[in-house]
């Protein structure tokens, strides 16, 4: 499976479940490729020192000798994990790709042979729905929607489902939508109940079991270059993300 973790709204938890949904994959020990689609490069940046790396997923997508395989490097502490790195060069990928006849296949085709070598394909996407979010999404099979729970949680929906939907019309029509994953969620608070009922209301079934809360520790881990895994095993981050790994693997 390879899948998009989108949502156009900026730091509503794509990153944070990206790399730990990616690291979870990989320890119940399926080949996972985390393919980081953001020129802020957070993901890169969560397991790696981005600064002395080579070509990143901007020249996979622009020169056509460059395979994402090429670029993809194992993510040091985690076995059967490999991270196909950004930089703040991808930024310049839409003015790149103006005009060009294959501009949103540009990954799809990149990821063709990438995915016979491995189970799992984790996107990460920058906050816009843009010509780099339309690539994730022509190219993956699954698209999980990270919502925060916040009073403007669900504002841009229906733009975004918009858009799935015109993606499932023509260029991608396998394209299904995984799930939506409540995440910053607070149990204590009466506002996050509501906001719950909410989403439910609105992505009803496709909505998972699983709540991310709000957690110092997921906060944290990235600025040790680890997953919550091997930062802070026992922690309620931890539980939630294999929780949620789970319960991907038990829809697809
Ligand atoms: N469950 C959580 N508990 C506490 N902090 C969290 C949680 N999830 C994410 N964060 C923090 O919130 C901020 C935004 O999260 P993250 O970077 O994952 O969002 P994003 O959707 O990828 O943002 P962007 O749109 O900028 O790419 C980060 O500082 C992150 O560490
Ligand atoms: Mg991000």
């Amino acid at each position: 499976m390879i899948i998009a973790i989108t949502n156009q709204k900026g730091g509503v938890g794509k990153t944070t479940t990206a790399i730990n949904l990616s690291a979870a994959l990989a320890n119940k020990g399926l080949k996972t490729l985390l393919v980081d689609l953001d020129p802020q490069a957070n993901s890169s940046m969560s397991f790696m020192d981005v600064h002395d790396l080579g070509h990143s997923i901007y020249e996979a997508l622009t020169e056509p000798d460059i395979d994402v395989r090429s670029i993809a490097r194992p993510v040091g502490q985690i076995p059967n994990l490999d991270l196909a790195p950004a930089t703040i060069a991808l930024a310049k990928i839409e003015s790149k790709l103006l005009g060009e006849l294959d501009s949103h296949f540009r990954l799809k085709d990149e990821l063709a042979a990438a995915r016979e070598e491995y189970d799992n394909i984790i996107i990460d996407t920058p906050p816009t729905l843009g010509i780099i979010t339309v690539n994730a999404l022509v190219a993956a099979t699954h698209v999980l929607i990270p919502i925060q729970s916040s009073y403007f949680a669900l504002e841009g929906t229906d733009d975004l489902l918009e858009t799935i939907d015109k993606i499932k019309q023509r260029a991608n029509p396998e394209l299904q939508i995984l799930g939506a994953l409540i995440t910053l969620y607070d149990k204590r608070t009466l506002l996050s109940r509501d906001i719950q009922d909410q989403i439910n209301e609105v992505f009803g079934d496709k909505v998972f079991t699983t709540l991310i809360s709000k957690s110092v520790r997921l906060e944290e881990s990235p600025a040790y270059h680890e997953s919550i895994f091997t930062f802070a095993p026992t922690s309620s981050g931890a539980a939630e993300y294999y929780q949620l790994s789970e319960e991907v693997l038990s829809r697809v």
